[in-house]
């Protein structure tokens, strides 16, 4: 079903042009375009196997560290030409650090360091050995991992829209992770295909995130979903408009009032797990455009509105990865999907929605439209009976207030919900920061003529946004993600 407002009916979906795998074989004999290299800064010897290059390498390193040009730094970068002291025809030598400081996270970086330069050389095939091996006691398959994803997250350019390309560089075909000892082969290669699948899911997201709102419509995302179910164990079911009127959720079906585009709430089921086990749910704001309704937001920088669906590509993408992975656990995922638009048929500040689970809301502003469609998306999650429920959001402009653009907002009513949530942020990258949920911030919601008002006043956004969310999951344990401050950058990282 083509969308009437799509001038192009470029796919939401493009194919990996790097393969990434794990070999056997010495570094020394590695006939390749470029041989990739860590170094710590605190030493002399390249780390892992990298070691056994180090006398022959040691005149061109001695040489960039006498005139302080690499020194081994976190994420620091050098390319030489290997001047037939190895079969490769290029070095690049990649910082790591302070060995003891060295871990899966600093390695995903560096890998990606490494990446972003790679990408504009033109080389078609490169070889690097695991970064992170027999350093500070890291499991082979866990710095393997890191390395890949980082690797693979750094190649990411988002173009499909130039027409006018510069002539593009050769294309890196061909990325080889080489392991000296043949008995870690496996675990290494089993490492990189989860790598591949995760890094795979996150680029999907970025692509997403990235897509114009006339393509991302929720009618291509509901087809988008429904293809990826069909590739891998997953049950993929759209609920149209008339259903959710059916069923009572005035609140998702108000914010899709002023759009031309229908809603569509796309529900996911993954079956991993023993029958009968709870699942857990999983929720993404999906707003694919907002312009605030009604509540008009300033046109400068509304362009970035496109993005409003960042927490259900993430819901998307990780359902698509945990099938791929065939992980042993049930889960859920819904997308409640629509536009925010101001029309003739918009609701309007001060409207009274009644929401799924029975509770009344005044829509005081228009503009705080996510915690609507999460209200309806996460009463229905309920139905499924989960032992756990998350949702993720680009929910509040406060929240980058609050924490800057380096955490995600986080809250929740399950304290070992929350600290999993915290620990997984940790080690990915991808740093949380837990705030709290007290009495005083539910006065904040309280309506004068419905049970509770969509926004809180000037103070504690994030967190008043949070405690209404709060109101929707019943008992069940949950977490809330706010991603408004992180799913965007318009700054090229590692
Ligand atoms: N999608 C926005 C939040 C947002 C803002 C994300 C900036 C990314 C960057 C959300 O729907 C919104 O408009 N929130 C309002 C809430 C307010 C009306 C209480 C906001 O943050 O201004
Ligand atoms: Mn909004
Ligand atoms: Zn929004």
């Amino acid at each position: 079903m083509a969308s009437k407002h799509s001038p192009t009916t470029s796919a939401l979906r493009r194919p990996s042009t790097t393969d990434i795998t794990a070999a056997h074989g010495s570094l020394a004999d590695a006939h390749t375009d470029l041989l990739v290299l860590p170094c710590c800064e605190d030493e002399a010897t390249l780390p892992g196997d990298a070691k056994s290059l180090s006398a022959k390498l040691a005149p061109v390193l001695t040489d960039r560290r006498t005139r302080g040009e690499f020194t081994g730094k976190a994420n620091q970068l050098s390319l030489a030409d290997a001047h037939g002291l190895v079969r490769a025809k290029r070095l690049l030598f990649v910082g790591l650090g302070k060995r003891a400081a060295v871990t899966p996270e600093r390695i995903r970086q560096a890998a990606g360091k490494a990446a972003g330069l790679i990408k504009g050389l033109g080389v078609g095939e490169i070889i690097m050995p695991i970064f992170g091996l027999g350093l500070n006691k890291l499991p082979p398959a866990e710095t393997a991992q890191a390395q890949a994803e980082g690797f693979l997250l750094g190649l990411y350019e988002f173009n499909v829209y130039k027409t006018e390309l510069k002539p593009p560089p050769k294309p890196l075909r061909r990325a080889t992770l080489l392991v000296q000892e043949r008995r870690l082969l496996e675990v290494v290669r089993r490492a990189v295909e989860r790598a591949v699948i995760t890094s795979e899911a996150t680029l999907l997201a970025r692509d997403l995130g990235n897509h114009p709102s006339n393509v991302a419509t929720p009618s291509k995302l509901a087809e988008l979903a429904q293809e990826l179910a069909g590739e891998a164990k997953l049950r993929c079911t759209i609920m149209e408009r008339a259903e959710m009127e059916r069923l009572g959720m005035w609140a998702l079906v108000g914010v899709a009032r002023g759009s031309e585009e229908p809603p569509k709430l796309i529900v996911l089921e993954y079956k991993g797990g023993r029958a009968g086990e709870a699942p857990i749910a999983l929720v993404g704001k999906t707003i694919t455009f907002d312009t605030g309704g009604i509540s008009l937001k300033p046109s400068e920088n509304m362009e970035q509105m496109k993005d409003d669906m960042s927490g259900g590509a993430a819901v998307l993408a990780t359902m698509h990865a945990i099938a791929r992975l065939k992980l042993p656990v049930n889960v859920i995922g819904l997308l409640p999907a629509t536009e925010n638009m101001p029309s003739g048929a918009a609701q309007k500040p001060g409207d009274v929605v009644k929401t799924l689970s029975g509770l009344t809301v005044e829509v005081i502003n228009t503009d705080a439209e996510g915690r609507l469609v999460l209200a309806d998306a996460l009463t229905y999650a309920t139905r499924f009976k989960p032992s756990v429920i998350v949702d993720i959001a680009t929910l509040t402009g406060a929240c980058g207030v609050a924490l800057g653009k380096h955490a995600i907002g986080l809250m929740g009513t399950a304290p070992k919900l929350v600290a999993a949530l915290k620990a997984a942020g940790e080690s990915t990258g991808e740093r949380t920061w837990e705030m709290p949920l007290w009495e005083p911030y539910y006065e904040q919601i309280k309506s004068q003529v419905a049970d509770l008002q969509n926004v809180g006043g000037r103070y504690g956004g994030t967190i008043t946004a949070g405690a209404f969310l709060s109101k929707f999951v019943g008992d069940y344990p949950w977490a809330h993600l706010d991603i408004a401050s992180t799913a965007w950058t318009d700054e090229v990282k590692p």
